[in-house]
This record gives C-alpha cells, sequence and structure tokens, in this order.
C-alpha cells in the first residue's frame, strides 16, 4: 500500500503546524537567546525593545506562573534563565508581539548583564572537574581484568564522533489559542505531545486536563523533537494563558540551529583483547559524552550506548563505564539511533585498529565475532541472532569476492583514484530502555455508515507511521484501507502517550490498535449471530462480508455496523498495550530490556580522489531483517533516508563550537549535509524475511533507527581508501571524515598537517 501522505505531500497539501489558519488576533513570539555559554545573569534590559511598535508584551523568568522548569528526566533546565545562563542561545526573555517582524526586531535591541565564567566545552574536561549530569554508570559482563592475561593480542585506542544537527526541515515550532475556563490548545511540532502538556501543565500551574497538545504530522523530527519541543509550547502557552490570545513561534531556522541541542559528540577509550584465532576476549570502553548544559535525554542516551556497547558481536569479558559529562553546550538530545550509533562507532575503530595491527582484513575478526542466538549481551539479555545469516546472505547475494577484486584491481591500476569497501554489521535493540514507557493506546471509532476513525498516541514524522496504522485496522476489520480515517494526534483523545520514538511507535500503537479492532470484531460477530441465528463461532468478518462457516450471508460490513448501533451495542473501542516481558534493574544493570533486536549487515564501496581528498559512495548493499515488512515501501524509504543521514554523520557534518561556546557552523554554508550528489550512486537492498513471533506487529520489525547506523561502514570504507593510497597513514579514529581530513591523512608528512581532533580544532577556531 501507498504512504498515505505521497499525495498530499507532493502536491502541497499536508498540513504542517504553520499551515493551521491562525485565529484572529494571533500573536508572535520570538525568544532572546543568551549570547554567552556561561555566565551570572545579573540584569535583562528590555525597555529598548518594549518601544518597538506592536510589541505587546516581554516575559521572563519572573513571569513563569507555574514552576520554571521543564527538565524531563532531571530538573535542571529553567524554561527561562534566572540567574544563570548555562549555554550560548538559553532563552532569557520571550518578545511577543502584533507581527512576527515586530517580536524579531524587539529581540535585537534586548541586552543583558553577565558576568562571564569559564566556558567548558569538551566533555573529557568536565569529566575532570567532576562535572557530570548523573553519576556513571558501568555494565560487566564476565571479568575484563582476568581476561587480558589470555588474550594473544591486547591494544587500546581513543575513538571521537561529532554531533550532528537534525535538520528537520520543518523548524521548531508552537502555537497556543486560549480556550474557554481557563484552558489552552496547543498545536506543536513535537514527537511527544504529551511531554508538551506535562511541561506547559508545570510551567503554567495548571492541571492537564486544562491543555490539549495536537499534533498534525512533523516535517521531521529524528529523535529532535523528542524532548526539545517542549520548551517552544511551555513558551506559547505561558504567554497565551497570561494574554489570553493566541501565540505563536515559528523559529527561524539560524535560531533553530543555535538554540537546540543535537546529537551527542563522544570521546571514547577503548581496550580490546583478542585470541590467536581473533576473537574478542575483552573489551573495556570509558565513553564521554558531551551531554551540554541540561540532563534533557542524556541519561537514557548514555545508557543506550552502555546496551549497545559490542555492536553486533558476542564478547564474553567486558566493562563498559560512560560518563554523562556537562558542559556548556546547548542540552544535546535524541538523534536517530539514541547513543546507539556513538557506541557503534567505537567497536568498529577497535576491530579496524586490530586488524590493522595484525594485518588482516577487519571483516575477518567482523565476521569470525558475530553474536549468535543464546549469546548474552553485557546487560543480561540472549541474543536471538540474525547476525550471520544477514553476513552470510550479504557476502553471496553480492558476491563479495567479485567485489573485492574490482577493487583490488581498481587499486593496482590507479594511483591517485582509491577504492575502499567495508562491511557494517547492525544489532540494535527495540523498545524504550526506561521500561514503563512501553506502553501506548488507541480509540477506534466506527461511525455508523461504515467508516472508521482511527486515533493512535502515534506521531506521523515522515516515517509512515499512520499507514502503517490504517493497514492494521483495515486488515484486523477487514475492510477497504478507503474506509478508514487517521486522525491528528491529540492529548484528549489518546492520554499519556509515550513519545514517536525508539523505533517502536508502530509497535507499541500497532498492537493497541490491533487490539481495540479485535474488540470491536469480537462485537460484531456477536451481533452477526444474533441476526442471523447462527452461533457466534460460525461467524466471521472476511472482506467487508459476514461469512457463515465461510460461505457469504445477507449481512456486510455496512449493514452488521448499523444492526449494531440498532441493537445499542458501542461501537468504539479504546485499548490499552504495554509490551510484554521487557524488565531492567538498574541496581544489578541486568535484565531483559528490549523486546527484540534488529539485525542486518551492510557493504559500502567508495571511491577516493587521493589529489583532492574529496570522494563519492559507489554503493551501499544492504542484507536487512525486516522481519515480515507491513510496507516494504515505506521500510525502503526508511533505509534509504537512514543510510544517507549516517553517512552525513560520518563524513560532511561537521558541527563546531568555538572555545567561547557558539556555534559557528550554525548555517547550511557553514555546515554540510548530504544533497543527492553526495548519495550514493546505489542503495540495494535485499530483505532477510525473518518470521519470529518478535512482540512487533504483524511480525514486522521495527525500521526507524537501525539503518542509520549502515552509514557507520562509510567512514571505515573511506579509512580503507586512504590506507590503499597511504598504508604508513596514522589515521585517527575522529568523525567525520570530512574532505579536509581525508587530504590530511593522505599526506601526513606534509608540513600544514599537524593533525588535530575535533575538540581541538575547535578551540583554535576564531573564524
Ligand atoms: N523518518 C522520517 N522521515 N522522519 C523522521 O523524523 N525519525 C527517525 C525514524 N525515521 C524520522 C524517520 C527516528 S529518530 C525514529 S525513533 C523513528 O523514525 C520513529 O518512528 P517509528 O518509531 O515509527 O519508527
Ligand atoms: N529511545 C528513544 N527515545 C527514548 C528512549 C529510548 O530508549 N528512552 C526515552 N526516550
Ligand atoms: Mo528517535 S532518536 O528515538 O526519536
Amino acid at each position: 500500500m501507498k504512504n498515505i501522505d505521497s499525495k498530499n505531500h507532493v502536491t502541497g497539501r499536508s498540513v504542517y503546524l504553520d499551515d493551521v489558519p491562525e485565529v484572529a488576533g494571533t500573536l508572535y513570539g520570538a525568544a532572546f537567546g543568551s549570547p554567552v555559554a556561561h555566565g551570572h545573569l545579573r540584569a535583562v534590559h528590555l525597555a529598548e525593545a518594549a518601544k518597538v511598535p506592536g510589541v505587546v508584551r516581554i516575559f521572563t523568568a519572573r513571569d513563569v506562573t507555574g514552576e520554571n522548569q521543564i527538565g524531563g528526566i532531571i530538573p535542571d533546565e529553567p524554561l527561562l534563565a534566572e540567574h544563570k545562563v548555562d549555554f550560548c542561545g538559553m532563552p532569557i526573555a520571550f518578545v511577543v508581539a502584533t507581527s512576527d517582524e515586530a517580536a524579531r526586531a524587539a529581540v535585537k535591541l534586548i541586552t543583558a548583564d553577565i558576568e562571564p565564567l569559564p566556558v567548558i566545552t569538551d566533555p573529557r574536561e568536565a569529566h575532570a572537574l567532576g562535572q557530570l549530569i548523573v553519576p556513571p554508570r558501568t555494565f560487566r559482563l564476565g571479568d575484563t581484568a582476568a581476561a587480558w592475561d589470555t588474550c594473544a593480542h591486547v591494544l587500546a585506542g581513543r575513538a571521537d564522533s561529532n554531533g550532528q544537527e537534525h535538520l528537520y526541515i520543518e523548524t521548531q515550532c508552537a502555537y497556543a489559542v486560549p480556550q474557554e475556563n481557563g484552558g489552552v490548545k496547543i498545536y506543536s511540532s513535537t514527537q511527544s505531545p504529551t511531554a508538551g502538556q506535562r511541561t506547559a501543565a508545570r510551567v503554567l500551574g495548571v492541571p492537564m486536563h486544562q491543555l490539549e497538545v495536537e499534533v498534525q504530522r512533523l516535517g521531521g523530527g529524528f529523535g529532535g523533537k523528542e524532548d526539545q519541543a517542549n520548551a517552544w509550547v511551555g513558551l506559547c502557552a505561558l504567554a497565551a494563558h497570561l494574554l489570553h490570545k493566541p501565540v505563536k513561534y515559528v523559529l527561524h531556522r539560524l535560531e533553530d540551529m543555535a538554540m537546540t541541542g543535537k546529537r551527542h559528540p563522544y570521546s571514547t577509550d577503548y581496550k580490546i583483547g583478542l585470541d590467536k584465532d581473533l576473537r574478542i576476549l575483552a573489551f573495556e570502553v570509558s565513553y564521554y559524552q558531551n551531554a551540554g548544559a541540561a540532563a534533557d535525554l542524556s541519561p537514557a542516551i548514555m545508557e543506550r550506548t552502555l546496551f549497545h556497547s559490542t555492536s553486533t558481536y558476542f564478547v564474553p569479558n567486558v566493562t563498559a563505564t560512560a560518563y554523562s559529562c556537562h558542559t556548556h553546550l546547548p542540552p544535546n538530545t535524541a538523534f536517530r539511533g539514541f547513543g546507539g550509533p556513538q557506541a557503534k562507532f567505537v567497536m568498529e575503530a577497535a576491530i579496524a585498529q586490530a586488524a590493522e595491527q595484525l594485518g588482516v582484513d577487519a571483516c575477518v575478526i567482523q565476521k569470525q565475532n558475530l553474536n549468535r542466538t543464546g549469546d548474552e549481551f553485557p546487560f543480561g539479555q540472549k541474543a536471538v541472532s540474525e547476525a550471520h545469516a544477514c553476513w552470510h546472505k550479504a557476502e553471496e547475494l553480492y558476491d563479495i569476492d567479485q567485489l573485492r577484486r574490482e577493487v583490488e584491481q581498481f587499486n593496482a591500476t590507479n594511483t591517485l583514484l582509491k577504492k575502499g569497501l567495508a562491511f557494517m554489521p547492525i544489532c540494535f535493540g527495540i523498545s524504550f530502555t526506561n521500561t514503563s514507557m512501553n506502553q501506548a493506546r488507541a480509540l477506534v471509532h466506527i461511525y455508523y455508515d461504515g467508516s472508521v476513525s482511527v486515533s493512535t498516541g502515534a506521531v506521523e514524522m515522515g516515517q509512515g507511521v499512520n499507514t502503517k496504522m490504517l493497514q492494521v485496522a483495515a486488515q484486523v476489520l477487514s475492510i477497504d484501507p478507503g474506509r478508514v480515517r487517521l486522525q491528528s494526534t491529540s492529548t484528549s483523545r489518546i492520554a499519556n502517550t509515550s513519545p514517536s520514538a525508539a523505533s517502536a511507535t508502530a509497535d507499541l500503537n500497532g498492537r493497541a490498535v490491533q487490539l481495540a479492532c479485535e474488540a470491536l470484531v469480537g462485537r460484531l460477530r456477536e451481533v452477526a449471530a444474533l441476526e442471523l441465528g447462527v452461533p457466534e463461532s460460525a461467524v466471521a468478518l472476511r472482506d467487508e462480508q459476514v461469512l457463515v462457516h465461510n460461505q457469504p450471508s445477507a449481512l456486510d460490513w455496512k449493514k452488521v455496523v448499523t444492526a449494531a448501533f440498532l441493537r445499542r451495542v458501542s461501537l468504539s473501542e479504546h485499548a490499552h498495550y504495554a509490551t510484554p516481558e521487557v524488565h531492567f534493574n538498574k541496581a544489578t544493570e541486568k535484565g531483559h530490556p528490549f523486546a527484540y533486536h534488529v539485525y542486518g549487515t551492510s557493504i559500502t564501496v567508495v571511491t577516493m580522489d587521493c589529489l583532492r581528498g574529496t570522494y563519492a559512495v559507489d554503493a551501499v548493499k544492504v542484507v536487512h531483517d525486516f522481519g515480515q515488512s507491513m510496507n516494504p515501501a515505506v521500510d525502503r524509504g526508511q533505509i534509504e533516508g537512514g543510510i544517507v543521514q549516517g553517512i552525513g554523520w560520518m563524513t560532511m557534518e561537521e558541527l563546531l563550537y568555538d572555545p567561547t561556546g557558539r556555534l559557528r557552523s550554525n548555517t547550511l554554508s557553514t555546515y554540510k549535509v548530504p544533497d543527492i550528489y553526495s548519495a550514493p550512486k546505489e542503495i540495494a537492498i535485499e530483505p532477510l524475511a525473518t518470521d519470529t513471533d518478535n512482540l512487533a506487529i504483524f511480525r514486522s520489525k521495527a525500521v526507524g533507527e537501525p539503518p542509520f547506523m549502515y552509514g557507520i561502514g562509510t567512514y571505515f570504507a573511506l579509512r580503507n581508501a586512504i590506507k590503499a593510497f597511504n598504508p604508513q597513514s596514522p589515521v585517527a579514529f575522529d568523525a567525520p571524515m570530512t574532505p579536509e581530513k581525508v587530504l590530511l591523512a593522505l599526506y601526513p608528512e606534509a608540513p600544514a598537517s599537524a593533525p588535530t581532533r575535533s575538540h581541538e580544532r575547535s578551540r583554535v577556531a576564531t573564524a
């Protein structure tokens, strides 16, 4: 089935927040963000700004009627700065005016007296000073200390990966419209309507029932709107609450880039030990996560890093420690993979280093150590593994021997062009790692004309979840999908939603839709049995027909629905689903946090121009564990998009903060994201159609985040191409592999080469 949004997207009819018709009298907000990354806030000067024609009011922390707090996991983030500023762009004041232009003109006239304090942008520096967001955590399996002696090879190193701007096409925005009796309805571009509702309730000091958050769809979220949509909801709701007027704020791209947090940069130390047969016996790792200036989701992301420390491999002895380091950057947040990709990059770096030192191809070590069903992860769960199946299928299907020969031949016959090839196996845990979040609800109405309305807690952000929800309803009710309408996501219809995140949205909400529809089918069968005077067990609903003993009866879908209404049988159902079996004990750091894992293998081939340092991705060839895909077209889209986004993170997206904590890569001219020219020339996707009952929906498997990690293969393919040109080059594990870094690695002896790590470079950048 086609994505139900395709046609409206391409004809421009899809409704995003800024397309919601504005209520008469709507006012426009704009935030004044701190120009300084860290300091005591002594005074804010608003008088000049207040004189700008059209300015209605300027709000500061003093105006907050409830609690000036938006921290979700830890209450450490004020909505508006009070005595201190902790990052550049931290909202200090919120101007509300009769036009967007007036609000922004006024923001330019606001000044603040800030007594500067030392700025830390490097997580290791923060760690050395004891500046941690939460206490460190360690996951352990076996005994690494005892294992080193049994290893034939032990090596240690460091791997750094940089952050990443979400660059959702639709910037952050919110629109709050006062309702009667003190209520406020808030349109928000959020992955987490309930988090927005909860934040606004807290900030306003009103019960959650006074507030409704509604979401039609997002122009992308990628994790950036899981928590960070809340601030704008809070600001607009507060202003609407106090002014009794609708207030809207749509961030400009530059504001969005400067004020919001991004993927967490990580700096990591590792030590890896292998036996003579290249089996990894021990792995020790310390992750320094750059959390930024508030917790946001960092503790949960740090936890997911630990859950993925061994990537797709089985390692019998593991000690993995993670530090969430408090720096003066905008609070970093969820981004596709949620800390998993950072862990996988480190493991692949360790393997690449080992391979180089031992003179073998990295894929020999990779393949040798892929996990198998029954292998224990460091957190106690046992793998149900498709790692070998994906790898072998990829080797065969894509004729790896031939591919390798082509690369070798090319490299033997070309001096200034080199090719590189790398495998990237993935294994990604599906479920919120916070067990309580693995629940969802759905509300299904059958109207008496036979049409169906479905509401869930799922937010459509381009990933196609609404199409999947519609498919579930149509399939369980056995009716034409054309009868089903997916409603917007609203906290008044579906309460206490988990964010649409963790790739689990279709699993969780789909199960709830399934339960609701099954209950309705049960009632309709009862009605049909009464109408037809046959036992209920003989009745089935199929393809809009009521069957008795598998033969058509006088009743069809519409007639049985009408009959149910006339018999006063409820045609509505609200269902709840909670993933069974998942649990985790933080005291022991053991449990079964994931419903299942998603596996896959990619093979990436790149060509490098060794004169210029530029490169192209020739192909990414994937075997991906889809389960029984509910919608192959949607799922392929997720894989293609994930791969390109992953390649962007690993190759060209270079986030740069200067030593004062200001974002230098703050525009699309200084921050390069993949475009069609930098996308792989070929993306081949072959399903591994596994068929296990895995707690997903209809034996499908989650697909949102896992393919992002195929992008990591590009980094190592590029590294291999560099090595083909200059085997002596000491290529640091320091992503992204920009053309600039490639050039420095190709010619390390050149005078200007002194390789710098990203955080060191950020210290010298002053332009
Ligand atoms: N795809 C599109 N087009 N837009 C998005 O914002 N977000 C990704 C992924 N794919 C995203 C996307 C992220 S971070 C997650 S967690 C999942 O979709 C969320 O949706 P799902 O749970 O339905 O897979
Ligand atoms: N994944 C994504 N988002 C989340 C998670 C998670 O595990 N936990 C809380 N938010
Ligand atoms: Mo995705 S990072 O879980 O929104």
